[in-house]
């Protein structure tokens, strides 16, 4: 289950996730807004008889092919690849939940990806009606994967009572359908689906801005408004989705958002709130940026301000993930998996038999190194138990955290996470510190010298 425990420094192992989170999340919402945008703009422009548009259409599809067949798959294939080596136990528990799930999934990708590039191919070279067809099967496709992927994703918030009764029993797969249709999927699919539609907008204007304006003001102008009009459902329905979405996340969850409002100040519990208010106040500076420079003077908007308003949308975008993210703590898959891939039902287990002989990866590792200096087991303790969420120097890093404590304070903090009392704290964020009283006092004994680096480890050896 430990297996291989990434080390990356700085940013810790959940930082390369959401660096590559955040674009793949940018790029796939917009391949699937981006597909609906195009036959529907295409079947205006042969409605109309628009040379003109049919134009600046095909040039936007060759943008929209590049990014998301290139970046957009590639950023796909980082994702699994982070994910794997950050949390192979809750990946592992994903991809054995839903095998067929993911399997639909990939052969909606192929026909995706196949009906963008003949759509990019076949400009001009055969009939309208049949092009605009291979436009409308790729927009289907691309968003039947947003609605086989946000099965898998809620899932990981909200599993549902029925899996969650099953869970671990070998009978997962008789709850699919109740663990896919759980109880945040239809609000997530709905918001998700609203983002699609505005960063359709958001990226087409980035091909507006290439426009001439003084060459083709009328273009330009129609165009440019067309786009920003894709923004308008976001604007009307989203606040009302969210709250949907809210009223539907546990009880537990929402805590940490309601927390953060009640007592504004610092810690963890604001982090949500923080997020959630930044994210949306970033959506309502890129209605007003967007209203001002694209709907009031279409004519001059230029790629400065459309990458002013990509920015923005990617801020938007990193804030609303990561307090999906922090409303998640401190499970990877709701009231099942804790994030550093310890089960719920496993706590007991790992302290009376010890976490780490617990772990095949921390038993390799320790035949490995037989002959050279003994596996260090607190740090061993920390690398299971804790990279997940915190490094030693960078992100939550120990040394600030635990800053100015000795190692008696040190082990006093780390049996009020072992007991993991109701009225613990840490209990809204961190999981319980499980193994034996023995494996405790050597994380205490490491996380003292990564501390106080040997200004007082006299214990330490
Ligand atoms: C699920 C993610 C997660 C895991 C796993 C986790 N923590 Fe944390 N921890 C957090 C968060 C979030 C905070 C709040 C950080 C902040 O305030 O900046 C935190 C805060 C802390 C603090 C500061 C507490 C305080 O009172 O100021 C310490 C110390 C700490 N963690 C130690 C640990 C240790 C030791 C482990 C491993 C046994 C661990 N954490 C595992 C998420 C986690």
């Amino acid at each position: 289950m430990n297996y291989p425990f990434w080390d990356v420094p700085i940013i810790g192992s959940g930082g390369v996730i959401a660096i590559i989170a955040i674009f793949h999340v940018m790029i796939s919402h917009f391949a699937i807004g981006g597909g609906f945008y195009l036959p529907m703009a295409e079947a205006k422009a042969l409605r109309e008889g628009r040379e003109d548009w049919m134009r600046t259409l095909r040039r936007h599809s060759h943008f929209f092919l590049i990014l998301t067949g290139v970046f957009g798959a590639v950023s796909g294939v980082g994702i699994w690849f982070s994910i794997g080596l950050a949390n192979p136990e809750a990946t592992s528990t994903l991809i054995h939940n839903f095998v067929f799930g993911w399997a639909i999934e990939w052969v909606f990708f192929i026909v995706e990806l196949t009906a963008a590039a003949v759509y990019y191919y076949t400009w001009g070279r055969i009939p309208d009606r049949l092009h605009l067809k291979i436009g409308w099967v790729y927009a289907f496709t691309a968003w039947m994967s947003l609605v086989i992927i946000n099965g898998i994703l809620t899932f990981m918030l909200t599993p549902g009572a029925e899996w969650l009764g099953v869970a671990g029993t070998g009978q997962e797969s008789g709850a699919f359908w109740a663990a896919f249709f759980n109880p945040t999927y239809w609000p997530s699919l709905v918001l998700r689906t609203l983002v699609c539609i505005s960063l359709a907008g958001i990226f087409a204007l980035v091909t507006a801005a290439r426009i001439d304006g003084f060459a083709e003001p009328k273009l330009k102008t129609e165009i440019v408004r067309w786009s920003t009009k894709w923004l308008v459902p976001s604007f009307v329905l989203m606040p009302v989705c969210f709250l949907w979405y809210l009223w539907t996340v546990p009880e537990s969850q929402r805590q940490l958002l309601n927390l953060g409002i009640a007592t504004i100040g610092q810690g963890t519990f604001t982090q949500v709130t923080r997020s959630a208010l930044v994210s949306v106040m970033t959506s309502a500076t890129i209605l007003a940026v967007v209203y001002f420079t694209a709907w009031r003077n279409a004519r001059d908007f230029n790629m400065g301000w459309a990458a002013a308003v990509l920015l923005l949308a990617l801020g938007a975008t990193a804030t609303t993930e990561q307090s999906r993210e922090m409303l998640r703590k401190p499970y990877v898959i709701g009231e099942h998996m804790y994030s550093n891939g310890v089960r719920r039902s496993e706590v007991e287990h790992f302290n009376r038999e010890g976490y780490l002989s617990g772990s095949p990866w921390a038993a390799a590792h320790a035949s490995e190194s037989a002959g050279d200096a003994a596996p260090d087991r607190g740090a061993l303790m920390f690398r299971g138990q804790c990279l997940a969420c915190h490094t030693t120097d960078g992100y939550r890093p120990m040394k600030r955290l635990l800053q100015g404590r000795d190692r008696a304070s040190i082990m006093n903090l780390l049996g009020t996470l072992h007991e993991y009392g109701e009225n613990s704290p840490y209990r809204a964020f961190m999981p319980p510190l499980v193994g034996k009283p023995d494996e405790i006092e050597a994380l205490a004994d490491y996380l003292d010298r990564v501390v106080n680096a040997g200004a007082h480890t006299a214990k330490a050896e």
